[in-house]
């Protein structure tokens, strides 16, 4: 949601805020916005549309400054319009505000300011915030906000600047994150680290409830209440080579074609063919306690919990520990029970997502035992929880995740792996043959990734229908939701995933030539059942398209096409096919024009309810 981007330092300015701003777009797309300094004068360019507008609204209208702030828009409350864009600022204009998040109580203090003669132009609750500064403003532009942040209520990431109190950008986060990059004479604010890359990798995370002073000279930091913090710099490990297309044509198209790499780089280290033993004392929970456990509650929002009910089997069939799976969204509202035997654990690709936050931190007031499952390290969701077990995916830039679905996958296979070999729940071979299985999985990957071109057929046959249904059974029907989640999230097509067997409750009623099947059909246990529902599909006219290694005469006598995956372990197999799933909804979203890596309506990550 809403990107922000800041920056002071002998670079030229509006490059810099530009370039971040496009680094930040699959936060939050529909308007931008910049304002910079020059001379004690707050020059701002705002338009509706995407960064591109901006950098246009630029190249006709230049701008000069000494420093600045800008950001991209994803809007909460109001309309996405040149108003409602970002910086917002006071009556005077002399301060302006970025922010990234809701402001709760921004009725009541609209109309609280209004009485006092403030004046509003537009419709959102961010303009609220730069009034509230300059309510409280007596020359220090920190001791403004620091006050002003104390009577907001939500989630805020703000940055501000004031032509009254110059040579500064000040930042202040509750809930969304904000992190201070340290270059060489150089500091670049910003919502996520990928802007920061290119200048450095040092950077300071804000931690909620507190705030920044970045100055020329330097950066401090301090709470709201204005208690002084000492904070380091962090080195990261991600660099800027990772954040570029690479000749793909879109980020998702990439970084579908790393899932290999992804899942190499997630088990490596972690196993031991040796010995057959899983490693994963980093995650930081005892192996006692792990072994006490007899109950896991797994939490996550949309890719990571389509991933978690994947991960439900790997933990039941390999560790013996039944396993739930729950929306966050749903889990933070309701009366769980807290149970001290039970391992929570919160899959999220960004650390960010405000639900998944919000449920970790309701289970964590009742002193449970929590783990994230995460793939950017020092996030929020990682800070917070008891233990972490990281997915080394690298950074992801299309909205719609793939390659942090695989090392997610990848991540709760190990953990599952090395829980039953803490409750001694199979001995050293069994384990082995897991692992090998595992470690074969990233060649058996290339083996899809070098057929695209087959894939890519396949879908271009399908790119003029309007519904879709998707159906998979036992391990694959969680790869079914997925599949069908990339093909509406991307494509716009509407589709909707079901268990097989549930096929005859009700979506049956729907399937005509208007509306194909993609059916995941791995060769497992429940192959026959998936042959039937097959059946069924094609007796009542509607076009089939398989994902399988089914024998190849079986299958294409019942289906229009096959798109073939290499053997695997049955309870693998979502590994493999996955990959044909994203592939299938890139190739048609791509083939229908649709703006893949930023979809309409969406962003990558979701930081406010
Ligand atoms: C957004 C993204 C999805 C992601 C979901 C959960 O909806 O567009 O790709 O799966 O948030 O995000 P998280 O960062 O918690 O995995």
């Amino acid at each position: 949601m809403c990107g922000i981007i800041g920056y002071i330092g002998q670079k030229d300015l509006c490059s810099v805020l530009l370039d971040g701003l496009k680094k930040l777009e699959y936060r939050g797309y529909d308007s931008a916005g910049i304002a910079v300094i020059q001379g004690g004068e707050i020059i701002k360019r705002r338009v509706k549309g995407k960064i591109s507008a901006l950098e246009q609204e630029l190249k006709s209208s230049p701008i000069r400054g000494e420093y600045g702030i800008a950001h991209t828009r994803w809007a909460t409350h109001g309309r996405p319009s040149e108003e409602n864009a970002h910086p917002h600022q006071d009556c005077k204009g002399n301060i302006v505000v970025v922010h990234n998040g809701i402001i709760e109580n921004y009725l009541q203090l609209k109309q609280e300011l209004i009485n006092q003669g403030h004046r509003f132009n537009t419709e959102t609750d961010t303009e609220i915030i730069p009034h509230t500064i300059e309510k409280h403003f007596r020359g220090n532009l920190e001791q403004a906000v620091g006050k002003a942040v104390q009577e907001l209520k939500g989630a805020f990431a703000i940055a501000v600047v004031c032509s009254q109190d110059r040579n500064k950008v000040v930042v202040a986060r509750k809930g969304p994150p904000m992190v201070v990059g340290i270059g060489k004479n150089e500091y670049i604010i910003s919502s996520d680290i990928n802007p920061l890359l290119n200048h450095t990798r040092d950077i300071v995370f804000l931690q909620d409830r507190e705030i920044g002073v970045v100055q020329p000279t330097g950066i401090r930091f301090s709470s709201f209440s204005g208690k002084p913090l000492e904070k380091k710099a962090e080195r990261v490990s991600w660099n800027p080579v990772m954040i570029e297309k690479g000749g793909y044509k879109h980020f998702m198209l990439k970084e579908i074609f790393e899932q290999p790499q992804v899942m190499r780089d997630t088990l490596k280290g972690r196993i031991s063919l040796d010995e057959g033993d899983v490693h994963l004392d980093e995650i930081g929970i005892l192996k006692k306690d792990l072994n006490q456990i007899s109950r896991i509650v797994i939490i996550a929002c949309g890719t990571s919990f389509n991933a978690g009910l994947i991960g439900k089997y790997f933990l039941e069939t390999i560790a013996g520990i039944p396993v739930e799976i729950e929306y966050a969204s749903e889990y933070r509202y309701k009366d769980f029970i807290a149970d001290q035997n039970a391992l929570f654990i919160f899959i999220s690709q960004s650390g960010e997502t405000a639900d998944t936050l919000a449920a970790l931190r309701e289970v964590i007031k009742k002193d449970l035992m929590t783990m994230a499952v995460c793939n950017v390290k020092n996030s929020s969701i990682t800070r917070e929880a008891k233990g972490v077990l990281l997915t080394h995916a690298g950074p992801e830039i299309g909205v719609a995740a793939t390659k942090t679905f695989t090392a997610q996958m990848s991540a709760l296979a190990l953990l599952a792996l090395y829980i039953a070999q803490i409750k001694k729940k199979m001995n050293k071979e069994q384990r082995l043959g897991y692992i090998q299985e595992l470690q074969r999985i990233p060649h058996q990957m290339e083996n899809i990734l070098n057929k695209v071109r087959s894939i890519e057929a396949a879908a271009l046959d399908f790119i003029s229908y309007s519904h879709f249904l998707y159906l998979g059974r036992w391990v694959n029907y969680p790869v079914a939701r997925e599949g069908a989640l990339k093909l509406k999230e991307i494509s716009y097509i509407h589709a909707e995933a079901y268990p097989g067997g549930e096929m005859k409750h009700g979506p049956i009623a729907l399937i005509d030539e208007k509306m194909p099947t993609m059916v995941i059909a791995p060769r497992d246990r429940v192959i026959d059942k998936v042959l039937s529902n097959i059946s069924e599909v094609k007796a009542r006219l509607g076009t089939v398209v398989a994902v399988s290694n089914q024998d190849q005469k079986e299958l294409s006598d019942k289906v229009d096409k096959v798109i073939n995956i290499p053997e695997i372990h049955e309870l693998f197999s979502p590994f493999l096919t996955a990959i044909p799933v994203q592939l299938f909804a890139y190739y048609i979203a791509a083939e229908r024009g649709a703006d893949v890596d930023q979809p309409r309506n969406l962003a990558k990550s979701v930081t406010v309810e």
